[in-house]
C-alpha cells in the first residue's frame, strides 16, 4: 500500500526557481509570509527552505492538498513552515487574523471564480500593513488581449472546464487592487508567458 500523500505538480519544478529569484529581490531578510492556494506544497518547501529568515504559512481549501503540504514539509524537514490552514478565498471567515509581512498566491486566480480574487484582495487589504507586498504569479491578459497563443488556448480550456474560470485581465486586477489600498503593480515577465505581479500596500 502506498500511503505517501505527497502530490506532484510538474509546473512547480519549472517555475519555482524563477519565482524564488523574484522573492529574493523583493523580500527583506525576515518576515512572516502567507501563501494562498499552496496546492501540493512543493513551492512551500522549496521557497521556504531558500528563505530561511521567513516563517511560511501555507494554506489550501482542499483537504488532500493540505495533507500533501504537511507531508512534503515533514519529508523535506523544512523547519520554517507552519501546518497548512484551510483558507478559502471565497469565505471571509476562513482567513487568519494576521498581520503578515507578505502574501503569495501562485496560479489560483484563473482557476477559481472571480469572487476568489475579490476575496483575496479584500483579505490582503486587511492582513498586509503599509509597504507589504501581495505577490501573484500566473498568466494574464494585457489590455483585454492574450499575450500568447498558448495563453489563449489555456484560457479556452479553463472556461470549458468551468465557465467561472479564466485568464484574468491585468488592468481589471490592478483596478481591484487599488480599491483595497494597493499601488500600481510591479510586473515581472516570467517563463512560459506568465507574469509575477507585485502589489504593494500603500
Ligand atoms: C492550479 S493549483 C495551484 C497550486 C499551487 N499554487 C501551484 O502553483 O502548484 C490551484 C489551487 O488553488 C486552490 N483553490 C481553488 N479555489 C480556491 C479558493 N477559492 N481559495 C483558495 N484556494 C483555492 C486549489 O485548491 C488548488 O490547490
Amino acid at each position: 500500500m502506498n500511503d505517501d500523500v505527497r502530490r506532484h505538480a510538474p509546473a512547480t519544478l519549472r517555475n519555482r526557481a524563477p519565482i524564488l529569484a523574484i522573492l529574493e529581490q523583493v523580500l527583506p531578510a525576515t518576515g512572516h509570509l502567507l501563501e494562498v492556494a499552496s496546492g501540493s506544497g512543493e513551492h512551500a518547501v522549496f521557497l521556504a527552505s531558500h528563505l530561511g529568515g521567513w516563517q511560511w504559512q501555507p494554506s489550501d481549501p482542499d483537504a488532500d492538498a493540505r495533507a500533501s503540504i504537511a507531508a512534503w514539509t515533514q519529508a523535506e524537514g523544512v523547519p520554517n513552515i507552519a501546518p497548512p490552514l484551510a483558507i478559502n478565498a471565497l469565505d471571509p471567515t476562513s482567513w487568519p487574523s494576521g498581520p503578515f509581512d507578505a502574501m503569495l498566491c501562485v496560479n489560483m486566480i484563473h482557476i477559481a471564480p472571480w469572487e476568489a480574487t475579490l476575496g483575496l484582495f479584500a483579505a490582503a487589504g486587511r492582513l498586509l500593513p503599509t509597504g507589504a507586498p501581495l505577490i501573484l504569479y500566473g498568466p494574464y491578459k494585457r489590455g483585454g488581449q492574450h499575450t500568447a497563443d498558448s495563453n489563449a488556448a489555456f484560457d479556452a480550456d479553463l472556461r470549458a472546464r468551468d465557465p467561472r474560470w479564466g485568464v484574468r485581465d491585468l488592468e481589471t486586477v490592478a483596478d481591484l487592487a487599488a480599491t483595497h489600498g494597493f499601488g500600481a503593480p510591479a510586473i515581472h515577465e516570467m517563463p512560459a508567458n506568465n507574469l509575477t505581479v507585485i502589489f504593494t500596500r500603500q
